[in-house]
């Protein structure tokens, strides 16, 4: 059959989530979840909207939500945007502000899926690359302003773990359109922040920021998210957003999880333990790791066979992320490491007893020919 298919989408590979075993028994490492259940007041709402009118549309602008988040972030209800997982508010801003041939820009290695918007929505890419510190060339950035339309920064970065300053964010506003900061992991960076930036006037109220419930409210599975920008940015991206985006029970759920701060801080406190303590504990089987804000990190072996450590782990169904980011330097070097959500500390123990053996299993087997597992998130 020839293809039906926009020549944009022919061409694409099209983004890979991270494995997503459906049975029990793995330690569950690779895509950055909570490893706490979400607060019981979330549990009690999702209960609630199952035993509520399930038969009606939802509030398409999720109002209770808006009201919330808008008092958390110190701005109005107007200045949120809800979504069904921030993906999709990354997905409303390569639509609202992104036309086909022009340019998204964005740190690499860092989210893969901003390139994909990018390809869907038909527009051309410039990765601005980050050196051995993770962080990238001033002049090099304030090159690309003139080029770029949209350019996403997830702050802290992913797989990287580090945090970028207000000032380094600046270099990255594009001349004529957005700067996406992208907040899904800043409930863990050491001074995470209320909407402090998007009041400041040198981002000339172009700047969006972008959170997830995902990771420190322990929401993955319900998919909701949120973007903080100026109403008249905020207005304009509802054009292109679904009718009804977000469902009863996740506007509920998402509500209920915001009013209980205490829950999730206590949650994200636990982690920042856990995550300080595996940092400590990686370098005696010879690793390296990057000093991370998030609730994981990205960790080098000294061995550099990466892959065969993942493929060790995951044999023991202890499943890490393995990534691998091509010409990711100015040199054209690969780029590739392992990045370890943050479990409990039951999880990491178990992680760390087994990295021994796994390590040693490594070292005494021949150098692996398998395949790279070609592009990574
Ligand atoms: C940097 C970054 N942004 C956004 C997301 C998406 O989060 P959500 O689950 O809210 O769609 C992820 C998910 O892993 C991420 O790593």
């Amino acid at each position: 059959m020839t293809s039906v298919f926009r020549p944009a989408i022919e061409r694409m590979a099209g983004y890979t989530p991270g494995e997503q075993p459906q049975e029990g028994g793995w330690i569950k490492l690779n895509t950055n979840e909570n490893p706490y259940p979400p607060s019981p007041r979330v549990v009690d709402a999702v209960r609630r909207a199952a035993e509520g009118r399930l038969n009606v549309y939802p509030d398409p602008r999720a109002t209770a939500f808006r009201k919330v988040a808008a008092e958390l972030l110190h701005v109005d209800p107007d200045w949120i945007l809800p979504a069904n997982g921030s993906d999709e508010n990354l997905t409303m801003i390569t639509r609202s502000f992104c036309d086909s041939g022009q340019i998204v820009g964005y740190p690499y290695p860092s989210y893969v899926l901003y390139e994909e918007l990018a390809k869907i929505q038909g527009c051309a890419v410039v990765r601005l690359p980050l050196n051995a510190a993770f962080q990238w060339d001033a002049q090099r950035a304030a090159d690309l302003r003139s080029q770029t339309r949209v350019f996403f920064a997830p702050n802290p970065n992913s797989p990287t773990g580090n945090c970028w300053t207000p000032a380094q964010l600046r270099e990255l506003l594009p001349d004529e359109g957005v700067l996406v900061l992208d907040e899904a992991y800043g409930d863990f960076r050491r001074e995470p922040h209320r909407g402090e930036l998007l009041r400041r006037t040198e981002f000339d109220g172009r700047l969006i920021v972008t959170r997830s419930l995902s990771k420190s409210y322990s929401l993955a599975g319900i998919r909701f998210g949120f973007a903080v920008a100026d109403p008249i940015l905020i207005e304009g991206m509802q054009k292109v957003k679904d009718s009804y985006n977000c469902d009863t029970v996740s506007i509920l759920a998402a509500t209920a999880a915001l009013e209980d701060q205490e829950w999730m801080l206590r949650n994200r406190d636990r982690i920042l333990a856990t995550r300080d303590r595996l940092s400590a504990e990686l370098p005696q089987f010879g690793f390296y790791v990057s000093p991370s804000e998030a609730n994981f990190v990205w960790t080098v072996h000294t061995s550099g066979r990466h892959r065969e450590i993942y493929e060790q782990l995951k044999a023991r169904r202890i499943l890490v992320r393995y990534m691998r980011f091509e010409h990711a330097r100015a040199d054209g070097r690969v780029i590739d490491g392992l990045r370890i959500t943050v479990g409990t500390d039951n999880e990491i123990d178990l992680l760390l007893r087994n990295m021994s053996e796994t390590v040693d299993a490594v070292s005494a087997s021949t150098v692996s020919t398998a395949q790279d597992c070609g592009a990574d998130q």
